[in-house]
């Protein structure tokens, strides 16, 4: 069992997803809290109907990334989270908080980094004309997109897609991927060495 806090800005199918993997027991984790840096984030209203506890704290009243994170971890610590898990969290993490919680925070990148990093990344990687893009679930380090992968999964662009099939063939993906990698981080599986990460065998 892991203890894990969701970030998420958005509409978090993502954090549905790990949601509904816990509640169908494929998933050995619990939810200590959901945070968003949005008000409207759906995200949020998913926590709720699931009596999960949520925390709403704007970047925009906190002179500084370290203060906003100061706050934001002020209500993680109490609560024993292992991991911070980023879920369409859309702002940049500071030293701070990673220096906190080091290897301890993993994010999810629609695309095979370290191509099409950034926030466009379905749409990058379909603009371009690539044949095959996917998933990549990685520890955070200080840069865009740019720490240790754990795991990805190749999606294969046929010439009759189009950017909201690949989007539907890429969340579904990630819908099945996140939980995963969370349940071998709850399986203490991940091993890292610099930039490789091994999953090893229970
Ligand atoms: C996902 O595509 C994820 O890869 C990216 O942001 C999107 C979040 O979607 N980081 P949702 O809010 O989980 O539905």
């Amino acid at each position: 069992m892991v203890t894990i806090a969701v970030f998420a800005s958005g509409y978090g199918s993502n954090l549905q997803a790990i949601i509904d993997a816990i509640e169908s027991k494929q998933l050995d984790a619990r939810i200590a809290i959901v945070f968003s840096d949005k008000k409207e984030a759906f995200a949020l209203e998913r926590a709720k109907k699931h009596s999960i506890p949520t925390l709403y704290l704007s970047a925009k009243e906190f002179p500084s990334r370290e203060e906003h994170e100061k706050k934001i971890i002020e209500h993680l610590d109490p609560l024993g989270v292992e991991l911070i898990v980023l879920a369409g969290y859309m702002r940049i993490l500071s030293p701070y908080i990673i220096g906190r919680y080091p290897l301890r925070i993993i994010n999810i990148h629609p695309a095979l980094l370290p191509s099409f990093p950034g926030t466009h990344g379905i749409k990058d990687a379909f603009d371009y004309g690539v044949k095959y893009t996917g998933v990549t679930v990685h520890f955070v380090d200080e840069g865009v997109d740019t720490g240790p992968i754990i795991a990805q999964e190749v999606v294969r662009i046929d010439d009759n897609d189009t950017l909201e099939t690949l989007e539907l063939k890429i969340h579904a993906i990630e819908h099945r991927l996140y939980p995963q990698v969370i349940q071998w981080y709850s399986e203490n599986r991940i091993r890292v060495d610099g930039r490789k990460v091994r999953i090893v065998s229970p």
